[in-house]
């Protein structure tokens, strides 16, 4: 493992029981409060979009937000918020999708991507993947080009990436922590 790994891997608290018994949430506000090791996220994930060739990130609300927009600062590229349903004022596209129990939709503002962008999709964990397959699902529709997705943690135990393997049609996930 790295240097900025262990940093990374240090910084995210296991909260047992939450947010129900059984499931161990993985909390990131204490790497958000190190300025040492967000900085470190902010430089390896704008990396990733350096190698992948974006022209825009995409953050997924919410936590996507937090790690996105540094990213897009840093990159020198726009950022484009996909946010649940019912909260961008514009006129949107909606992607519906489906979670353990019952279901999920997303929206992004239909102008903010478009023929020619290549989208790198930001988010802090991958789990079952269902968040991110819609999110690329929204991207394509636009017209817009997947450049890939980065995420800080990706949940092995859950198979998020055998599902998102269809979506990514070659385009890489990167996960900078595997737990
Ligand atoms: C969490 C997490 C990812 C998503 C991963 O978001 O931040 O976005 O779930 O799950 P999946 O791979 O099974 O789709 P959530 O909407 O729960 O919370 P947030 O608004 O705090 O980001
Ligand atoms: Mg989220």
């Amino acid at each position: 493992m790295s240097g900025v790994e262990e940093l990374l891997l240090s910084c995210i608290r296991d909260v047992p029981d939450h947010p129900e018994p059984g499931v161990v949430f993985k909390d990131i506000t204490p790497l958000l409060a190190d300025p040492a090791a967000f900085a470190a996220l902010t430089d390896a994930l704008a990396g990733i979009s350096v190698r992948t060739g974006a022209t825009k990130i995409v953050g997924l609300e919410a936590r996507g937000f937090i790690l996105g927009a540094p990213v897009a600062v840093r990159a020198g590229l726009g950022f484009i918020p996909v946010r649940k349903a019912g909260k961008l004022p514009g006129a949107t596209l909606s992607q519906a999708y489906d979670l353990e129990y019952g279901s999920a939709e997303i929206e992004v503002h239909a102008e903010d991507l478009n023929a020619g962008d290549r989208v790198l999709v930001v988010d802090d964990v991958l789990a079952t993947g269902g968040t991110a397959e819609a999110s690329l699902r929204l991207i394509r529709r636009a017209g817009a080009e997947v450049a890939g997705v980065a995420v800080l943690m990706e949940l092995g135990f859950l198979g998020g990436r055998a599902r998102l393997e269809p979506s990514l049609d070659g385009a890489p996930l990167e996960a900078l922590l595997a737990l």
